[in-house]
């Protein structure tokens, strides 16, 4: 278990993740509302992406969880007013992911959060891991075939290069790393997988990247098939992040 972070102390009380402003209310109705405003304690959790799909997604599991004791706003980086593109040159999925929060951390410097908010730099790296293809894309997934190339051509190409592998050898899964910084500048990293295969075809519109190629025999669909909220709840990133925020005493 991790030492505590410089932030407050947990507080009782009934809080919840917000993606907006987390302005809290200007007029408190009465007395009740007035002091739990006192005692919650304010986190802002700035994401390192600028990947939409991911934006969304981290919202959405970050909204559906609840937090004793923390108010917390979910700001993308640009929300932030910063935006970072560093190299992602890390051996790994958690290399990248420190790379890229640190990035953020660096720039945000000299913006100081307000006094009595806990600011968490936090950050994803992501990718598709294939078997047969010995683990390929990997890292490089989201520049396979070159940043721009369309998901679709994308997929069309690995199924081809997996048409002779059969059933039991065609096992991939999702890998997300996540990292964050925390106020002192120090790093934590953790990963967590969601496992499948690779289908025979691409169907789905939920999701984003390879989604619609990622079977899930569990549910005989593809993660692009199921719907949003059950993707949170099994997927990589979503167990990722919540563990992340349990680890950091964020999340009960
Ligand atoms: P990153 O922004 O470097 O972490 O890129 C991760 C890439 O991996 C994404 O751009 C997608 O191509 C792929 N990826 C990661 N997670 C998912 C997912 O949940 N569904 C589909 N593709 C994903």
């Amino acid at each position: 278990m991790w030492g505590s972070l410089q932030a407050p102390d947990k507080a009782p009380g009934t809080y919840g993740f917000t993606s907006g402003t987390g302005q809290a209310p200007q007029n408190p109705q009465n007395s009740t509302e007035k002091k739990m405003q006192t005692m919650k304690k304010k986190y802002q959790i700035i994401f390192a992406t600028g990947n939409r799909g991911k934006i969304r997604e981290i919202k959405a599991i970050l909204a559906g969880s609840s937090t004793p004791g923390a108010e917390i706003e979910v700001l993308s980086m640009k929300e932030a007013g910063v935006e970072a593109d560093p190299d992602e040159n890390g051996a790994d999925f958690e290399d990248n992911a420190l790379i890229k929060a640190q990035a953020v951390y660096d720039l945000l410097r000299s913006r100081p959060a307000p006094e009595d908010t806990v600011r968490i730099v936090m950050s994803d790296d992501s990718g598709l891991v294939i078997d047969a293809l010995g683990g390929a894309p990997g890292v490089h997934s989201a520049r396979y075939m070159g940043y721009d190339t369309d998901y679709r051509l994308r997929m069309e190409h690995i199924l081809d290069l997996l048409q002779d592998v059969p059933e039991e050898k065609r096992t991939a899964r999702f890998v997300a790393a996540v990292g964050a910084i925390l106020p002192d500048g120090s790093p934590r990293v953790l990963r967590d997988t969601m496992e499948g295969r690779i289908g025979h075809s691409i169907a789905g519109e939920n999701g984003f990247g390879y989604d619609p190629f990622f079977y899930l025999p569990q549910y005989g669909m593809t993660s692009a098939e199921i719907s949003p909220e059950e993707k949170n709840r099994i997927s990589h990133r979503g167990k990722a992040l919540r563990r992340m925020l349990r680890e950091l005493g964020l999340l009960t």
